[in-house]
């Protein structure tokens, strides 16, 4: 038997073998100890390990905001932040044109000289704003262009919900509203924007055919002190005004504003865009406006695009935005959305 012969070697070796013995297990213990020593290396430092600890690569991105002075652009960039906080190797610098488009102007062309990884961009008009953006991408930089568009198609992707069909569910909203025929005072978002050409053209599509008169028209340039000084002059010329229908909701608060400062503000329905929580939808809730039609900001899109380009992704070169109507019959339910 083996243990037998083993128990017989054991007692019939000399010192000199019994020495080697004992190097021999030394030697053995030692490679053991080295393999187990390597396998547990392994796991902690193997293939596995070394991806997640090793640094992941950082992005920065440029973001112009063309005015901060406007709570929906607020919202847009704490949409943006929000976004980019659950991606930490996104970083971004955020930059507002304080409503100038010469300043927009240059702090494109400042991330551009900055080697940004991306631009976002929410120009405040198309075509000032159109070569700063096509330099950035010969300079080999992706832009986003968010909710207002540039002329041409030198960007990356645009995104945006769709405002002339916005404009044209206003104007078919009006038409019901007032059986058909009516004094409408249209207080227009800036001209030379394309959400304020697009909701004007929409808005004059949804009231075609129909015994609407546009009594009175003015660009307010999306503000509403600018509004409210509008609405002054409207009230001031004309004694019946059914309804105004202003591009957004700063707009038809400052039309409401003055009305009441009248005390006119029963008398006629009010009309706006945007539909904040709280701001629109608060306002409908209020009963100061009779609708509102919600214009998403498109921060989140823009981030998971941002990250789908930054990675090599290809994305579309349009994400157009659903969009919501708010009356006071549907605020309670969120809102009813547009097909
Ligand atoms: C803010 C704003 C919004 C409007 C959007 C259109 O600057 O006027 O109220 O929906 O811009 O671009």
């Amino acid at each position: 038997m083996k243990t037998f012969k083993t128990h017989q070697n054991f007692h019939t070796r000399s010192p000199r073998h019994w020495t080697l013995d004992v190097r021999h297990w030394l030697v053995d213990v030692a490679l053991i100890f080295v393999i187990l020593l390597f396998t547990g290396c392994n796991k902690s430092a193997g293939p596995a390990a070394a991806d997640s600890s090793a640094p992941q690569k950082q992005f920065t991105i440029g973001m112009s905001q063309c005015n901060l002075g406007e709570p929906w652009r607020v919202q847009m960039d704490a949409d943006l932040a929000a976004a980019a906080a659950e991606h930490p190797e996104l970083k971004i610098i955020f930059k507002d044109a304080q409503n100038d488009t010469l300043k927009q102007r240059s702090q494109v062309e400042e991330f551009v000289s900055s080697r940004m990884d991306l631009l976002i961009i929410s120009p405040k008009e198309a075509q000032p704003l159109t070569e700063p953006v096509a330099r950035a991408m010969d300079a080999g930089i992706p832009v986003i262009v968010l909710d207002r568009r540039l002329l041409g198609d030198k960007f990356t992707c645009f995104i945006g919900a769709d405002n002339k069909k916005i404009g044209k569910a206003a104007g078919e909203w009006i038409v019901k509203a007032l059986g058909g025929k009516g004094n409408v005072v249209e207080l227009m978002g800036l001209q030379t924007s394309t959400p304020g050409q697009d909701r004007h053209s929409g808005f004059l599509e949804g009231i075609a055919g129909s015994d609407i008169k546009v009594i009175f028209s003015a660009d307010m340039k999306w503000l509403e002190p600018n509004a409210r000084d509008e609405m002054d002059s409207a009230l001031a010329r004309f004694d019946k005004i059914d309804l105004v229908y202003a591009h957004n909701d700063p707009g038809a608060h400052g039309a409401w504003l003055a009305a009441q400062a009248a005390g006119r503000e029963k008398q006629m329905k009010f009309v706006g865009i945007d539909a904040l929580p709280q701001e629109g939808v608060a306002y409908v809730k209020q009963g100061i406006l009779d609708v509102t039609f919600q214009y998403p900001t498109g921060g989140a899109e823009a981030i998971d695009t941002a990250l789908k380009i930054l990675h090599g992704g290809t994305v579309p070169k349009e994400i157009v935005l659903g969009t919501r109507m708010f009356t006071k019959d549907n605020v309670a339910q969120g809102g009813e959305e547009l097909k």
